[in-house]
């Protein structure tokens, strides 16, 4: 059962965090590539939603296991005309057929999820050939120092925000599944650098 921390605490903490301007503008420079029928993985506060460009996108399915984020992510701005289901499910057993999705969206969510290689293969399981993985994660920094330090603070951040994690590479997971052909990095300013690594792009299910 869910301790009091974990249903009231931690959503409003999840939103807010990831509300911050300058993860908008990370995710206004990467939704808008979105096409054709779209799931997101750990959908959160839905924060992404009003980003996608209804002309280009069929519809957006959001999967997430928790039962607050999904009640924020069902009230979260949107365009009009832009169709959205939310349900509640888990990024390691996508509960959709083999290649229905054209495109798979993850934000900040593999940081979280308790087997991000499983998340990642059920992303290229669902989606069709050719279809693209857009995503922005944060994760492993390159610099020995910093990484060094998300070692020391991750068992404590672990058990602060809900499972994430500081140390899983981002790239290197996904190029195990995937073909990268869009990515750029960088730590996120006025962000502890143990934190704000962050990758982001565009792979293709080959
Ligand atoms: C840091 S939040 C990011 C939310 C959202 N993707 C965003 O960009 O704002 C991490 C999200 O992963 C979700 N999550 C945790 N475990 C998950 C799992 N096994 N499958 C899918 N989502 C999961 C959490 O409930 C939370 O919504």
């Amino acid at each position: 059962m869910a301790s009091f921390y974990e249903k009231h605490v931690l959503p409003r903490l999840i939103r807010c965090g990831c509300g911050c301007e300058m993860l908008a503008q990370k995710r206004a420079a990467l939704i808008p590539g979105a096409s054709g029928r779209v799931l997101e993985l750990g959908i959160g506060g839905g924060l992404n939603l009003k980003f996608y460009d209804p002309a280009r996108v069929s519809g957006v399915t959001g999967i997430d296991p928790s039962a607050e984020l999904r009640a924020y992510a069902r009230a979260a701005p949107r365009p009009d005309g832009l169709a959205v289901e939310i349900l509640d499910a888990s990024a390691e057993e996508i509960p959709f057929e083999d290649g229905c999705f054209d495109t798979v969206v993850t934000t900040f969510t593999l940081c979280t999820v308790p087997d991000a290689p499983r998340a990642l293969a059920e992303a290229r399981r669902v989606l069709r050939p050719g279809g693209q993985l857009l995503f922005c994660e944060h994760g492993r920094a390159p610099d020995a120092g910093v990484a060094a330090w998300q070692r020391r603070v991750e068992p404590v951040w672990k058990r602060v925000f809900g499972g994430c994690h500081l140390t899983r590479p981002v790239s290197g997971n996904i190029a195990a599944r995937f073909s990268i052909e869009r990515l750029e990095s960088g730590y996120m300013p006025k962000t502890p650098r143990l934190a704000g690594w962050v990758e982001w792009g565009r792979a293709v299910a080959g």
